[in-house]
């Protein structure tokens, strides 16, 4: 058996977006009995929420599609951790860039959105933060709608 793939999904708070990219992923791994297979883990590229909980909004939207984020707690990427990692995935293009001057290989880092489109589009997943409850399940919705395919390309690819 194979070590297994460290996949790290990164936002910029580490309290909204990644936390549940992170639990839909491992949740849909989990269904298809490859958790063996990956270690998954989120963190943001900033420092404000470090050691906190999950934005509540998260919570509330994991919890009503049966996924429980209670035992989240933010944490920060920086360049010193990169090492730590076989692939990040990025929710929105800043978070790329943040990554990219980190010293993240161009080659292990993915767009949580890559694989609905065809073209060399960015496809954000956009910050729901400042806005509504219903950001929140629309970021729910385009994390699950791209979790099998970013669990395929990662089993294809590799550690
Ligand atoms: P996230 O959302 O990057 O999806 O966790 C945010 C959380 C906190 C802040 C910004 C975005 N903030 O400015 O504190």
């Amino acid at each position: 058996m194979s070590k297994p793939m460290r996949v790290l999904f990164v936002c910029l708070g580490n309290i909204c977006r990644s936390p549940l990219a992170e639990i839909i992923v491992h949740g849909q791994a989990g269904k298809k009995d490859l958790s063996g297979q990956f270690i998954f883990a989120s963190a943001g590229t900033g420092d404000w929420h470090v050691g906190g909980l999950a934005d509540a909004r998260s919570a509330q939207t994991a919890a009503q599609h049966g996924l429980d984020l209670s035992g989240h707690r933010a944490q920060q990427i920086t360049a010193n951790k990169v090492s730590n990692w076989d692939w990040f995935v990025a929710m929105d293009d800043d978070n790329r860039s943040n990554l990219l001057a980190m010293g993240v290989p161009k080659n292990r880092l993915l767009m949580m959105r890559q694989f609905e489109t065809n073209s060399d589009m960015t496809l954000d997943v956009p910050d729901p933060y400042y806005g509504g409850a219903d950001g929140f399940e629309d970021a729910y919705q385009m994390l699950s709608d791209n979790a099998d395919d970013l669990l395929d390309y990662l089993l294809e690819q590799g550690a």
